[in-house]
Parts: structure tokens; C-alpha cells; sequence
């Protein structure tokens, strides 16, 4: 059993995490777990006691972990593992400085993500909340030729911003729905974009000529507030936007200003700023504007994965050896 000088290692985790990933630090017989019991987020105050010490640190998307937090684990920290295959909660700049190593979880939620995102676009682009809503309220009274019309995939243009592993997930499941042109931006052009006849455009070329757009880039201070006025009013006015990457990449205010001046035609968002989005925003008024709980990597057997893959990550760092997803920076 390695331990730290006959001790078993201390780590700490934010949440309540996958039977999984439990079963798989109990099982390994090298740290003593302390945790967050509970399945709704820890307090700061909390996080800053509970890291005290801690060898190893298990977190999930909804916990900064920026320096005071490091401060607070002390030198012993050698491994944060994240719940989650976006790392833009971790200041890995002072990560980085002070030599932790990080795990994450791509890949295993790639499939979920990028089902999730193509049931999103269809629910926006079909109006099916509003149909939903109207069986149930008696607002169906017949058959109505031009009463909750939509718009279809085939023969379509989509965009798509940030061909990478969910990206390529989700122009491969849109493809056959009979869509004509594919286009992509981001950094670089991809050689695998070949397979979904993927064309790499400027943004602007992207955002003017799709018919669908789906944000599924990481968040980085480029990407923050990418798509804000300037980008709507490029859209066509009967262009659907979808995202499902991170909320700050949308400026809310200016998208329900393209919403509800008819500027484009609907949107569907996974993800908001913040996280849960207040009960009371101006985007919840809108029957064109689709919103989801950040649901995109839940499936039941995804989370077992995801929770198993950061138990195995989290070990891993504590024991100094492989990491079966280490973020390499
Ligand atoms: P990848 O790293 O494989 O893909 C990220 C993509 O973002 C890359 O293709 C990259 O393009 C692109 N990108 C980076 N900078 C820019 C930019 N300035 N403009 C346009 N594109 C850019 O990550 P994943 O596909 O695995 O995950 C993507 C993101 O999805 C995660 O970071 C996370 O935020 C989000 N996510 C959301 C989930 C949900 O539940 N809604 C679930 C899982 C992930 P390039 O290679 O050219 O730099
Ligand atoms: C991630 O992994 O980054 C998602 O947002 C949640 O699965």
C-alpha cells in the first residue's frame, strides 16, 4: 500500500460522486477519503476547510479552483482530478506553476454529449416544447397547415464551432439527416473534418451562411463572449443557434435581443450563465429560446464512466504513476 509516510493519503472530493468511482478509491486501500456529502454544490467556506491538507483533490465543473484554493490545500496537493472533460473552472496557470497534475474525463462522454446536443436542436428547431405545451393546455384544437412549423435539416447548412471530439461527434449524427453543406471554424483546419465533407470557413462565413449553428468549443478567453450582437446579426433571420459548450461564450443579454426582435429564429441552450439560470430571466419568457440543465453528459452509464475514469485519474496522481486521462499543458 503506498502511503505518505505510513499514512494513507488524504483527499478530498466536492460532491457525492458515481458508485463507480467510490467503489474504485475504496478499493484501492491508499487514501482516506473526506467528502462533500451531498449532491448539490459544496460552499466556498467549505471547500477552503475540506482541501485543508489534502494530497489529492476530487472536483466537479462548479468548483473554482483557482489559487485561493490551492493556498488553502498547502504543498502536500499533488493531484486535482475533474469530474468533467472542461477545465475552464481551474486556474491552470497556477496549477501548472506549482507542479499539481490534472486529470479529466474526455472521450467517455463524447457519444452523450453530442445526442444531447442533436435532441436540443431538433426540440429547438421543431418546437417541441411548445407542441408539448399546447396538448396540454387545450391550445391544440385541429389540424392547422401553417400552426407550429419549424425548420428541417435537409438540404441545410450547419455550422459548427469547434470541430473537436463532440463537435465530430455531432456533424457525424447530423449527416444523415440530409444536410448539404457542413461547415466548420475554429484554431485550425482538421484533416478528419473529411469524413462529414467538412468545409473549414472564417466565423463570419459560418455564422452568415448556416442555417443551424451549434457552439461546441471549449471555453478559452477567445471564445468568452464570441457570440454576442455583432455575431446574431450576421445570422440568417430563420437560423437556429444551439449551445452546448460553456454559457459565457454567449453575451445572454444580446441573444435575447436577437430572439425577440425576430433577429433569428430560435436558440437552445444546455448551458447558461449562471448555472442554475434564475427562474426569472428574460430567456425563460421566450417560446422561441430552449433551455436545458446542463444535462448533456447524462446518462446513467456515462456518469458511472466519468466517476470511474476520475477515481482512476485521482489515484493515479496520488501514486505518482499513469493517469489514464492526464490534461497534458
Ligand atoms: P475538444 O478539446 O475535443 O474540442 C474543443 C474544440 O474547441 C476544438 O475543436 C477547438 O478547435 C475548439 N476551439 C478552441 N478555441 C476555439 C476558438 N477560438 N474558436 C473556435 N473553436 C475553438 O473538447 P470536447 O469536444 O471534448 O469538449 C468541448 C467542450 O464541450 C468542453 O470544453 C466543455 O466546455 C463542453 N462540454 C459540455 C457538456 C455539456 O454537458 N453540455 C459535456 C461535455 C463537454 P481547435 O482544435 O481548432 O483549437
Ligand atoms: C463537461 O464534462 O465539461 C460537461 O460540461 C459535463 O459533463
Amino acid at each position: 500500500m503506498q502511503t505518505v509516510a505510513g499514512k494513507l493519503m488524504k483527499v478530498f472530493l466536492t460532491r457525492r460522486i458515481p458508485p463507480e468511482g467510490m467503489k474504485i478509491l475504496s478499493a484501492a486501500g491508499v487514501c482516506e477519503v473526506s467528502q462533500w456529502d451531498s449532491d448539490e454544490p459544496v460552499q466556498r467556506a467549505d471547500l477552503l476547510k475540506g482541501v485543508q491538507g489534502a494530497h489529492g483533490l476530487l472536483c466537479l465543473l462548479s468548483d473554482k479552483i483557482d489559487a485561493e484554493v490551492l493556498d488553502a490545500a498547502g504543498p502536500n496537493l499533488k493531484v486535482i482530478s475533474t469530474l468533467s472533460v472542461g477545465y475552464d473552472h481551474l486556474a491552470i496557470d497556477e496549477i501548472k506553476k506549482r507542479g499539481i497534475r490534472v486529470g479529466y474525463t474526455p472521450d467517455v462522454l463524447t457519444d452523450a454529449t453530442a445526442e444531447l446536443t442533436v435532441a436540443l436542436l431538433l426540440a429547438t428547431a421543431r418546437r417541441l416544447p411548445e407542441g408539448v405545451e399546447e396538448v396540454k393546455n387545450g391550445g391544440w384544437s385541429s389540424w392547422k397547415p401553417l400552426w407550429l412549423c419549424g425548420y428541417g435539416l435537409s438540404g441545410s447548412t450547419v455550422g459548427v464551432i469547434g470541430l473537436g471530439r463532440i463537435g465530430m461527434a455531432i456533424a457525424r449524427r447530423l449527416m444523415p439527416f440530409g444536410v448539404k453543406r457542413l461547415l466548420y471554424s475554429g484554431r485550425t483546419a482538421k484533416d478528419y473534418a473529411a469524413e462529414v465533407n467538412g468545409e473549414y470557413v472564417p466565423l463570419d462565413t459560418l455564422v452568415s451562411e448556416s442555417d443551424f449553428i451549434v457552439v461546441s468549443c471549449s471555453l478559452t478567453p477567445e471564445t468568452q463572449g464570441m457570440c454576442d450582437k455583432a455575431f446574431f446579426s450576421k445570422m440568417k433571420n430563420t437560423g437556429v443557434f444551439v449551445n452546448s459548450s460553456r454559457g459565457t461564450v454567449v453575451n445572454q443579454e444580446d441573444l435575447y435581443e436577437a430572439l425577440s426582435s425576430g433577429q433569428i429564429a430560435a436558440a437552445g441552450l444546455d448551458v447558461t450563465t449562471p448555472e442554475p439560470l434564475p427562474t426569472n430571466h428574460p430567456l425563460l419568457t421566450l417560446k422561441n429560446c430552449v433551455v436545458l440543465p446542463h444535462i448533456g453528459s447524462a446518462t446513467y452509464s456515462t456518469r458511472g464512466i466519468m466517476g470511474a475514469l476520475s477515481a482512476q485519474n485521482l489515484l493515479g496522481g496520488l501514486q505518482g504513476t499513469d493517469m489514464p486521462s492526464e490534461l497534458t499543458f
